[in-house]
């Protein structure tokens, strides 16, 4: 089962929320292999936490197709996709068998692989210029595939407010209790516990000195007062200089299988501006506070009628280089053939 091996030691670089690395997979021989959810690494704390868990399957499928396309395989699904049950005491949630087929590596397989490998996710300040219409017009016919709507704005007024929203929210959404604990457990305070642990958020990826991050987490109190709050508030928009756009999908978003074909659509945007050296920071929060939704919504006059949402969005522009954030070992993916 090397095979396996080859492919988990590169699609284990997939994105998660939280770097949580919550897929698993089981090879059952080799040619397919079973695919699960740990629910004891998803989300279930923050609104749409659940949805997203399936959205994470979706990411993590394109991620594996991918994957396999640059190492000789397609890669076949026969997907499962009841409602993950985060309080079931099978902490591992089915999501269905995936099989290996054939293929002749053609040089666009080598070069997705290539880009697949090297995207990261940059939270660093943009180079305050526009991504030019050319690289952004086939990202709007690859959603469409999916049903989905890939939709832009660079009026600096919206750009400017949902910045300043997705900072509010981000800070307000910490003072629910449940959600602040899920993410005191995934955040990494110094280089050596984010290296030690290899998931979760690092203050490095965050772009905040860890002693500063750890002392901010650890006083939210003080986030209202008139200085220090200010303080933390400038340091984090600091962080968002230079950002000219924003990006967002709107599509089908009610059932699971509409999470995973959601996720696997995001990703494939995620890929072909990496593939352009473009960079993207997700801005979940003001997709998942229903009150910051409805500002962003109404701002850019998103169409949520039926099953349709506005469920991902995000900054994208040119930066330097982001820090890398760690994966676990393959080994810890991987579950016993056997059992
Ligand atoms: C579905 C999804 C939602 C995400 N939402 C956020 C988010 O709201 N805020 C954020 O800073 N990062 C978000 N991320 C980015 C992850 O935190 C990031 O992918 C992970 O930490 C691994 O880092 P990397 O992308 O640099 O490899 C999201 C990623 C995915 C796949």
């Amino acid at each position: 089962m090397r095979v396996w091996d080859e492919i988990v030691e590169r699609a284990r670089l997939y994105p998660s929320p939280h770097n949580s690395q919550p897929i698993k997979l089981r090879p059952l021989d080799d040619t397919s292999a079973a695919l699960y959810y740990d629910l004891d690494l998803g989300l279930p704390a923050e609104s749409f936490g659940i949805p997203f868990a399936h959205v994470c399957a979706g990411v993590f499928l394109e991620s594996l197709a991918v994957v396999a396309a640059g190492l000789g395989s397609t890669v076949v699904e026969s997907l499962d996709t009841r409602p993950m049950d985060f309080g079931s005491t099978d902490r591992l949630h089915p999501l269905g068998v995936v099989r290996l087929e054939p293929r002749t590596v053609s040089p666009e397989d080598e070069e997705r692989l290539r880009v697949f490998l090297a995207r990261r996710t940059s939270r660093r300040p943009y180079e305050d210029r526009l991504v030019p219409e050319h690289v952004l017009a086939p990202l709007t016919a690859l959603a469409a595939a999916a049903g989905h709507d890939f939709r832009t704005t660079s009026d600096p007024a919206i750009v400017r407010r949902v910045v300043r929203v997705n900072q509010a929210t981000l800070f307000s959404d910490l003072e629910n209790d449940a959600v602040y604990d899920e993410i005191m457990t995934w955040l990494r305070f110094s280089r050596r516990e984010a290296a030690e642990r290899a998931d979760g958020l690092s203050a490095e990826a965050m772009l905040m000195p860890g002693p500063l991050l750890r002392f901010a987490m650890g006083h939210r109190g003080l986030w209202h007062a008139p200085v220090v709050g200010a303080g933390i508030r400038t340091m984090y928009l600091n962080t968002m200089r230079g950002v000219r756009q924003l990006g967002w999908l709107e599509g089908p978003f009610g059932a699971p299988a509409d999470h995973i074909e959601a996720g696997r659509t995001f990703m494939r945007l995620w890929l072909a501006l990496a593939a352009a050296d473009v960079h993207l920071h997700p801005f979940g929060t003001v997709i998942t506070n229903p009150g910051s939704h409805r500002v962003f919504a109404d701002a850019v006059s998103a169409d949520e009628g039926g099953d349709r949402m506005a469920w991902m969005l995000f900054r994208f522009g040119y930066s330097s280089p982001p820090p890398v954030a760690h994966r676990r070992p393959a080994a810890a993916m991987l579950l016993p053939a056997s059992a």
